[in-house]
């Protein structure tokens, strides 16, 4: 038979008609193993399901109906239960925020070292990984979510019995809002403390977020007014800190790191960013910020380095495009570390609500 590729297999996929499928979701990245021969497809796909046999099935008869030489497809579903991110369990959070599991800031001290960036492209991988993702844009007073989600309607209200109720938008299988999306951003708008702090309370008890496993916060830079405002609303379940390797950067990330010890909130880990350089041209690696920064920071105050990612120009082209790297360039080696990081997380995550680091991935077995 003519060589089936992954991507036209991809495309398939996502003509799929079926309630319980995402087909936002279904990326390159969704194929585990793929192999053909006389007829015959091996696939195992990595999607979030409740039923995985509903969804094999229906993919099952989409690809022998979009490939006509196909005469048997082995499907393997590697199904990522969301029911398996253990809880964050607290008396105040539960009250505000009722089905969100866990609750994460993305933090840093000195600006523009690419929380926002770091916050999309991880909410989307654990999106991707089948979790349910939400993402409030926390910086009230330089929002960046909404260009890097590529979004720029009006959330829709409703009547709710006792207020009114925001619905946040839906880009990439994360839920988000920001104040981006409700004042126009050539409106200059003067903040004042306190408007600023009960927007942030409001992103989180006006809008409906329904069931969440994590609800990631992209914070302003700093240690001020939001960040104190958030920590004060609900006892997060806890932080991650970027920072660049370089030693103005690092500061500010121990000061940041320190903040969120004293309020006790968990430190998750750090993610080092904009690591190193790869030149295209001729592959040779270039340390523009410094080395091992991260690293430092991590022995010295005692946390994890959730990993480190390059300075790639793709990075920033997703997020002015509003397409997240690790959507649009799914085989990338950038997107494999932004997918390990995120795993990570999940991994202390897990480690901070159980005390234990059981793997959260359950395999539904071959059964064809
Ligand atoms: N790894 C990377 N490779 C290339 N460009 C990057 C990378 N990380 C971030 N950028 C770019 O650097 C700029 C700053 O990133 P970003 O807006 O995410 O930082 P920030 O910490 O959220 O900034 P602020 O403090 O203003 O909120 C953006 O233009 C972004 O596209
Ligand atoms: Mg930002």
């Amino acid at each position: 038979m003519s060589e089936i590729t992954k991507s036209s297999l991809i495309n398939s996929i996502k003509n799929v008609k079926h309630p319980e499928l995402n087909v936002n979701l279904i990326t390159l990245n969704s194929i585990k193993k793929f192999d053909q021969k006389d007829g015959e497809l091996f696939l195992e796909l990595s999607v979030t399901a409740k039923n995985p046999d509903d969804i094999k099935n229906a993919i099952t008869d989409q690809i022998k109906s979009d490939f006509k030489e196909v005469k048997k497809v082995n499907l393997n579903i590697k199904a990522r239960s969301s029911s398996h991110i253990s809880t964050h369990k607290d008396p105040r959070k539960d009250a505000i925020l009722p089905g969100v599991k866990n609750t994460i800031a993305v933090a840093s001290g000195k600006g523009g070292v690419g929380k926002s960036t770091v916050a999309v492209n991880l909410a989307v991988a654990l999106a991707q990984d089948g979790a349910m993702v939400g993402l409030i844009d926390a910086d009230i007073y330089g929002p960046s979510v909404p260009l890097m989600l590529g979004a720029n309607d009006k959330p829709k209200v409703y009547q709710a019995e006792n207020s009114v109720k925001i619905i946040p938008l839906e880009n990439y299988g994360i839920k988000f809002m920001s104040i981006g999306l409700l004042v126009d951003e050539k409106d200059p708008i003067i903040w004042r403390g306190p408007m600023a702090s009960g927007a942030i309370k409001q992103f989180m008890t006006d809008v409906d977020w329904g069931e969440l496993d994590y609800l990631l916060f992209d914070l302003p830079p700093g240690t001020g007014d939001i960040q104190l405002t958030l920590v004060q609303t609900i006892p997060l379940t806890g932080a991650v800190i970027v920072t660049t390797p370089q030693e103005v950067s690092l500061i500010d990330a121990r000061k940041a790191l320190k903040m969120f010890e004293r309020v006790n909130v968990p430190v998750l880990g750090v993610v080092e960013n904009m690591s190193y350089f790869i030149a295209p041209d001729t592959g040779k690696k270039y340390d523009i910020f410094g080395i091992g920064g991260g690293e430092k920071i991590c022995k010295e105050l005692n946390t994890n380095l959730l990993g480190g990612i390059p300075i790639d120009p793709r990075i920033r082209q997703g997020g002015d495009n509003g397409k997240p790297m690790v959507f649009a360039i799914p085989d990338a080696e950038e997107t494999k570390i932004l997918m390990d990081i995120s795993r990570k997380l999940t991994e202390q995550v897990n480690i901070r609500n159980t005390g234990s680091d059981d793997k959260i991935e359950i395999d539904l077995g071959d059964n064809n």
